[in-house]
């Protein structure tokens, strides 16, 4: 009521407290739970990290047990889910698949839809964090041909993850600790990140009192665009037509800046950090080490870092205080790991997922929480009258 405020995209607009994700976007400062992020990426693990977020504290070793061993528990996914992947074309985009199968969820799990038992919530916490990487691995084999592996629940999480989506029932299958390493690192840098188009969806969705699987699949589907988590993906796409056409990197900024055909420097460019963002100077520090490791495409490293220093260079991406954000080396190193493009924004969302459990816990736990509506300002035609005829 009263005075409406104007605010396309919620430049200006806090929609909530939480106390989860600090940013400072001119510092450069991301922290989760007051800790920087890189102390995080240095001495944490992606599941002490998820654990961080949820419940608000590091754990203990003996509650970072009791997690994990709850995590492994319910890795298996219902036998009649598994059918739905049957269901998609071949070529179908992981993204969508691992929304529905995640909407699915609600069907095969009645038993933890409550958004206020906490019981409830606790299971349904769980179930989330251990099914979506079997999830995702399982859209990602669907796609190549290859049979869906049972999960081993004496690896944990990340590992479990890497041998469902690598992985093949005729043989062992070895895991590489560096490469366990790397992925473990890069879902850290993704975990959370405030207010988010995602989070804020799964924020919107869950302001109705929807259950955690139907905010979560919403918040899944915003991912999946090129401007949010398909970045990943589409600054792949960008450095392989810049190198397949043979194009000069300079060229290609004359296009970017020129807005020809829209033409954007993908990976670049965020709405909060107007300066380097803290992410992606630790993904480009550990880029060079990690495909020096696992045999990366080193042509694509340097089309990248090229059009990295033309751009940090350059009047156009100065003015517009334009850096480097976390996807415009992620892609370069989820490839090398062996992944398709069409895996980067599902490994984008297997990191993201924590982030997306905190805030809707948060936000159901808070006694300030309304059900969202934003309110417009009416553009259309005034009252007429229907024709009589
Ligand atoms: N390349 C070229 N120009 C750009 C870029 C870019 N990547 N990003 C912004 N600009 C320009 C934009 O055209 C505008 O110019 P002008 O003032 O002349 O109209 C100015 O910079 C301000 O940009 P904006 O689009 O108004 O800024 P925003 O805060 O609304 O958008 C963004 C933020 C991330 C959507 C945008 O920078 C972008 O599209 N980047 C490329 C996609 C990308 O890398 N997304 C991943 C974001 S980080 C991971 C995540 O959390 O999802």
């Amino acid at each position: 009521t009263g005075t409406v405020t104007f605010d396309p995209g919620f430049m200006n607009t806090a929609a909530t407290t939480s106390a989860i994700t600090y940013i400072d976007g001119d510092a450069g400062i991301l922290r989760y739970r007051g800790y920087p992020i890189e102390q995080l990426a240095k001495h944490s693990s992606f599941l002490e990290t998820s654990y961080l977020l949820i419940y608000g504290n590091l754990p203990t070793p003996a509650e970072l047990d009791s997690f994990d061993q709850r995590i492994r528990r319910h890795t298996l996914l219902h036998e009649d889910l598994k059918g739905f992947f049957g269901g998609f074309p071949r070529d179908a985009h992981p993204m969508p698949v691992l929304s529905s199968a995640v909407s699915a969820l609600s069907t095969f799990y009645q038993d933890s839809l409550d958004p206020f038992d906490e019981e409830q919530v606790e299971l349904s916490t769980v179930r989330l964090m251990a099914k979506l990487p079997v999830i995702a691995a399982y859209a990602h084999k669907k796609s190549i041909g290859q049979p869906m592996l049972y999960p081993d629940n004496s690896m944990n999480l990340v590992e479990n993850f890497m041998r469902l989506s690598f992985g093949l029932p005729a043989e062992p299958y070895e895991l590489d600790p560096k490469l366990v390493k790397a992925l473990d690192l890069l879902l850290i840098l993704h975990a959370d990140h405030e207010q988010n188009c995602s989070t804020s969806t799964v924020r919107l969705v869950g302001s109705s009192n929807a259950n955690m699987f139907a905010s979560i699949s919403a918040g899944i589907s915003a991912l999946f665009g090129p401007l949010h988590g398909g970045a990943n993906e589409a600054v792949l796409n960008m450095l392989r037509d810049i190198q397949s056409t043979g194009m000069a990197p300079e060229d290609f900024m004359e296009k970017v800046k020129n807005k020809e055909d829209g033409v954007k420097l993908m990976g670049f460019g965020h709405r909060v950090y107007k300066n380097y963002d803290p992410r992606a100077k630790i993904v480009k520090a550990t880029a060079h080490e990690i495909l020096a490791d696992l045999g990366g495409n080193d042509e694509l490293l340097d089309i990248a870092m090229r059009l990295e220093e033309k751009a940090l260079a350059d009047d156009y991406f100065i003015e517009r205080k334009l850096y480097p954000n976390v996807d415009f080396y992620t892609g370069l190193i989820y490839k090398a790991m062996g992944f398709p493009e069409k895996m980067f924004t599902v490994l984008f969302a297997i990191g993201r997922l924590p982030g997306w459990i905190a805030q809707w816990r948060e936000m159901m736990q808070d006694p300030q929480t309304k059900i969202g509506r934003p309110r417009q300002l009416y553009t259309g035609l005034p009252e007429r009258n229907y024709p009589e005829r």
